[in-house]
């Protein structure tokens, strides 16, 4: 069973603890501000294989390189004006850069599937200070079994993966809820590769310029495994509900009510104001709760496309896509 250590408690602990499993070449599930990671020495080959062990990820993907500062990134990657511009606007925060790879920079191929770029990102809070502690990046995909939905609270991490994992560290509930965004700098081109916890609009006031979208079909090349169904819970979802059936489980948003909805075996509200950033914050805890219910299906109210919401509908797709 894993160790559950408090940061707020004993930080320190926390500090030395973690180390010792990562320099153990053991992933270490830790607190970042997007969702809860399944964090693992970059540099090491053994200890990046045992993540996609305790995940049961079928396919190498490449994995998220976790930096404790733009000073730290610079040793791994190359930036140019504009990537250097979008860091030192957004980090630490959820934002995720997928750059040049810097030659015999020491991340192992196994975290980059072998290509000539890294996504790079430097979260906030306790993790940039085990980075620093530990002095290496660390390669964290979310702390979830392959496919489920992502972990955004230290209780979601021991119930999935406690089991397998020695070490996980508590900051309580993730306070973004949903990944961050990945964008990818090129040839002074952006390209948004992930809808995430930083809006686009964000990204594109700082950088002046609009972010390319991908196709779907290019999307699957450059991110394999992202359009395939993920966040599944155990029930069925069904988006933009204008009613509900009675016995599903309702997630809604806004103050507006839907039709049917008194007959809901289980009623939740992502945002009664209508509050973007407070529904993606609940996003992953209230369909882990409405799935809980037992419901054979989760209807959600339609949520805007502007701003987090972007996200939000991401995600939301990819929990109501055909099951492999
Ligand atoms: O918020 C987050 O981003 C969380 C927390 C733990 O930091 N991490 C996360 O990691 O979501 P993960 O492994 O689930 O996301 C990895 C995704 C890949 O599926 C791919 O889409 C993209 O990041 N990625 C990473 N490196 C890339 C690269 N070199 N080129 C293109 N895409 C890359
Ligand atoms: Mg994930």
């Amino acid at each position: 069973m894993a160790r559950i250590i408090d940061i707020a408690e004993h930080k320190e602990e926390a500090l030395s603890a973690a180390s010792a499993v990562l320099g153990d070449g053991h992933p270490v599930a830790i607190p970042t501000e997007t969702v809860y990671g399944l964090a693992a020495d970059a540099t090491n080959p053994a200890a990046i294989t045992r993540i996609y062990e305790t995940k049961g990820r079928p396919q190498f993907n490449p994995l998220i390189c976790h930096m404790a500062d733009l000073a730290m990134a610079e040793r791994y990657a190359v930036f140019d004006p504009l990537s250097r511009a979008l860091a030192q606007a957004f980090w630490p925060g959820p934002l995720t850069l997928v750059l040049p790879l810097k030659p015999e920079s020491g991340i192992h191929a196994l975290a980059t599937a072998g290509l000539d770029t890294v996504g790079i990102r430097i979260p906030k809070g306790f993790a940039g200070d085990l980075i620093r502690a530990f002095d290496r990046p660390l390669a964290a995909p979310s702390a979830n079994t392959s496919g489920k939905i992502s972990a955004t609270s230290a209780a979601h991490v021991d119930d999935d993966l406690g089991g397998k994992i020695r070490l996980i560290l508590d900051a309580g509930a993730s306070k973004v809820g949903v990944e961050s965004t990945i964008v990818k700098v090129e040839n002074g081109e952006l390209t948004l590769l992930r809808p995430g916890g930083l809006a686009a609009a964000e990204i594109e006031r700082v950088a002046g310029k609009r972010l390319r979208r991908q196709k779907k079909a290019s999307a699957a090349i450059e991110a394999p495994g992202m359009l395939a169904s993920h966040y599944a819970p155990g029930a069925a979802v069904r988006l933009d509900a204008s009613t509900i059936a009675a016995g599903e489980a309702a997630i809604l948003f806004g103050p507006r009510d839907i039709e049917g909805m008194e007959k809901a075996a289980m009623r939740l509200n992502l945002s009664p104001a209508g509050d973007l950033t407070e529904a993606a914050a609940n996003l992953f805890d209230y369909m882990k709760k409405a799935d809980a219910s037992g419901a054979a299906t989760i209807a959600f109210a339609p949520i805007p496309d502007e701003g987090l919401g972007e996200a939000i509908n991401d995600r939301l797709r990819r929990a109501a896509a055909p099951r492999e």
